[in-house]
């Protein structure tokens, strides 16, 4: 059987979170500009976009620029803002005609001009598509997107549209930028890094955490499939037992 034909269906996680990490240590490894490595890295977004659809999987969320990653050289982040202008014009065409409904997440202000009206036209053209939500993170932090929530909360409570005893996880939720979509089951991150990196820190509450050695540019369908099958095998308990959830699970 090969390793698509054993993924259960029926227990895929509604939507995957990636930390794509790794593309300069690639790059390096390989004697070549950690720029190389972000290039290289666009071939594996594309493969684990199309598996994404094939495999059935509605929502991905890709971190792709941090907060954090603006104080990164100079040369790397033009290199950056320029390379997503450019992968946005290539591949649109091909995202809209597989059906892809993108979304972006982060501080898009902070972004240069370009980025802004690429992303907003690639919005505009897939905003009809039924397919992979594919959610980009660009200039996003989780430190920044719950101060931005908490800032909207605080306004309405001085207008007086809300009152503080309103304030709970729905309407928190309604707040923040990814308030269309679920919670993540399940985060990725390559290249070997345990950490967070200020990704989704609400939102991944819950979610099975699954750390791979394998740098981003070799992060392919398999290794997805990979990350999916081990997510398989875990039991979320939610904080209950593990004899409460064998019994709710137990075919009558
Ligand atoms: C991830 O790869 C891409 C971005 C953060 C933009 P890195 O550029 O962080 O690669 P390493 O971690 O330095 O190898
Ligand atoms: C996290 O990767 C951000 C993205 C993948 C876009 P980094 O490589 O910037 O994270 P740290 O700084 O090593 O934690
Ligand atoms: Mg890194």
């Amino acid at each position: 059987m090969d390793a698509l034909q054993s993924i259960d269906k029926s227990r895929l996680p509604k939507h995957i979170a990636i930390i794509m990490d790794g593309n300069g240590r690639w790059a390096k490894e390989r004697g070549q500009d950690r720029i190389y490595g972000h290039h290289e890295g666009v071939k594996s977004v594309r493969d684990i976009v199309n598996a994404c659809g094939e495999i059935g999987i509605d929502y991905l969320t890709l971190y792709a620029f941090s907060t954090e990653n603006w104080n990164r050289p100079k040369a790397e982040v033009d290199a950056l803002m320029e390379l997503l202008v450019n992968t946005l014009r290539k591949e649109i065409d091909e995202l809209h005609k597989n059906n892809v409904k993108m979304h972006v997440i982060g501080d898009l202000e902070s972004m240069p001009t370009i980025c802004q009206k690429e992303l907003n036209e690639a919005k505009e053209i897939t905003v009809n598509n039924t397919g992979v939500n594919l959610i980009l993170a660009l200039s996003y932090s989780s430190r920044w997107e719950i101060i931005e929530a908490t800032k909207n909360i605080a306004k309405k409570v001085s207008e007086g549209t809300i009152i503080p005893d309103e304030i709970d996880e729905e309407l928190f939720r309604k707040a923040l930028s990814t308030s269309d979509f679920p919670d993540p089951e399940l985060m990725i991150r390559t290249s070997g890094e345990t950490r967070i990196s200020n990704y989704l820190l609400f939102q991944l509450a819950y979610a099975e955490l699954y750390f791979t050695n394998v740098h981003w540019p070799d992060f392919r369908m398999p290794q997805l499939i990979e990350a999916i099958l081990n997510y398989q095998q875990r039991e979320r308990r939610f904080g209950k037992t593990s004899e409460q959830i064998q019994k709710h699970n137990k075919p009558a």
